[in-house]
């Protein structure tokens, strides 16, 4: 019997659908899951789009992995953590050397790098895989990033490059480092999501509670966006969110909906990533930091109780400002994102290019937009890493700033939270200003540590002549 060109273990939404998206474009798959009842409804499913004849379903682990052309390219789709190992565990004595096992999950990064340092001596090959653009991408085409085994690499490729998404006929996949190159740059996609959807919620906000817009007039403005400068996937699919009317009140749904959110590790995974690489990622700190906000809605509650209830419809800013705020809250957002993957390849020496990452993001993923290819040409032409540099993206923050200062002003005032929009903000006035306050945290550090500070023309490693106690300076 003729063998499958890849094999898939874990038939979960997001493993049919890959399977699924494989078959469609010509390749046989061999597809194993540990419950062989989520086997038939796999095949089940596949018959009624007509791709049964390219699935080749094998409930028997041992089977499963003879059934595959060799070397063979097997993916994982099973829970992040201990599922992961396990499943190598299981399939370790089944392959045989130049094999290689492809994860595609939402794994910490480090797991993979050990994972790849771990399968690499026994000859065999370990892709960490991210994969982004949910269930709907995963079918379709979804955005690759691969990471890991390079020789494994090519001889997965044909298949992972075919069912991606394409951005002008350029496949959204690539291969991107060694060891978790991958996963990391994964994480910070999901980094960079966390902060788009955090500062589109903080907009829908001040439209909401500070202009006193309906959910209706929301959707219309998000729609107009879409059409501009903001076009992309979260921008649209927040107009449709808006819009959506729930069918027993009649009312729009969202606001039905409770405004607690959830997060499954990704988020917090970046911001630790950049404190650790020492890189300011405020966008991203922000945003997980208001999904756990978020989540403590009794505690708000009693809050509200104590501080009173802000007065609503008084922000007197303009849709126009809104637009430009988001803009430029997203450039600052993604500078901080890429730069934390820049310092992450050269701590690693991972050799990542930022210009394949923007392009590689440009279809099929959940922070797809225009956007991405301005930045996809801005990191091919340029050297620097940090975008706040690039001539393209100076011009258009020269244009925007001053309105998201605007609306973060008027979102102090009015008591609107923006913790994404307005940290973005901070860091950009940080970041462009020549004379900080360092020199005060140096002084004090000295005093109670004698930590030294720097002076220009006479050295470093000084101390100043401080008081000896805090009573002594007090008299
Ligand atoms: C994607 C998404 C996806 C992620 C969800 C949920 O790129 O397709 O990033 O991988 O799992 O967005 O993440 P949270 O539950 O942490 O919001």
């Amino acid at each position: 019997m003729a063998k499958a060109d890849i094999g898939l273990v874990g038939l979960g939404v997001m493993g049919a659908n890959l399977a699924l998206n494989i078959a469609e474009k010509g390749y046989t798959v061999a597809v194993n899951n540990r419950s062989a009842a989520r086997i038939d409804d796999f095949m089940a499913t596949a018959r009624e789009q007509g791709l049964d004849g390219r699935t080749m379903p094998e409930a028997d682990l041992t089977a499963f992995v003879q059934s595959v052309k060799v070397p063979r390219s097997i993916i994982i789709m099973v829970k992040a953590g201990r599922p992961v190992d396990d499943m190598i565990e299981q399939l370790l004595p089944l392959l045989e050397a130049g094999d290689a096992i492809l994860e595609c999950g939402n794994s910490l990064f480090s797991d993979t790098q050990r994972r790849f340092d771990y399968l690499k001596p026994k000859g065999i090959g370990y892709l960490g895989v991210g994969v982004s653009g949910g269930a709907e991408g995963a079918r379709h085409g979804p955005s690759i990033m691969v990471g890991g085994s390079k020789e494994q690499w090519h001889h997965a490729e044909p298949v992972l490059k075919a069912i991606a998404a394409k951005f002008k006929g350029e496949s959204c996949c690539a291969w991107l480092g060694e060891g978790g190159a991958g996963h990391f740059v994964k994480t910070i996609h999901n980094g960079i999501e966390y902060g788009d959807m955090q500062m589109i919620a903080e907009v829908y906000g001040v439209m909401r509670d500070g202009l006193g817009m309906d959910a209706g007039a929301c959707a219309e403005v998000f729609k107009r966006w879409n059409a501009g400068p903001l076009n992309s996937y979260l921008i649209e699919i927040t107009g449709h969110v808006l819009e959506a009317v729930d069918g027993e009140t009649g009312r729009p749904l969202v606001e039905l909906i409770l405004d607690k959110a959830g997060q499954k590790g990704t988020g917090v995974w970046s911001a630790i990533a950049a404190q650790e690489l020492g890189v300011p990622a405020t966008a991203i700190e922000g945003a997980v930091a208001a999904r756990s906000i978020s989540s403590r809605k009794s505690e708000r509650i009693a809050a509200e109780a104590v501080y009173g209830r802000r007065q609503d419809g008084k922000a007197g800013i303009s849709i126009d400002d809104l637009e430009k705020a988001l803009l430029a809250g997203k450039i600052v957002s993604y500078t901080q994102g890429f730069s934390v993957i820049a310092r992450q390849s050269e701590a690693q020496g991972w050799g990542l290019e930022l210009s394949t990452i923007a392009k590689i993001w440009r279809a099929g993923c959940i922070i797809r937009s225009r956007f991405l290819d301005q930045m996809a040409s801005a990191f091919a032409g340029d050297a620097s890493t940090n975008l706040l540099m690039v001539p393209d993206f100076v011009t258009l923050m020269k244009d925007c700033h001053p309105a998201l200062r605007r609306v973060v002003a008027a979102g102090a005032l009015g008591e609107l939270p923006l913790i994404c929009l307005s940290s973005a903000l901070s860091y950009f006035d940080s970041y462009h200003q020549a004379r900080g306050t360092a020199n005060l945290i140096q002084g004090q550090r000295d005093f109670f540590g004698a930590h030294g500070f720097e002076i220009e023309g006479r050295g470093s490693d000084l101390h100043g002549v401080w008081p000896a106690t805090i009573s002594e300076a007090a008299e």
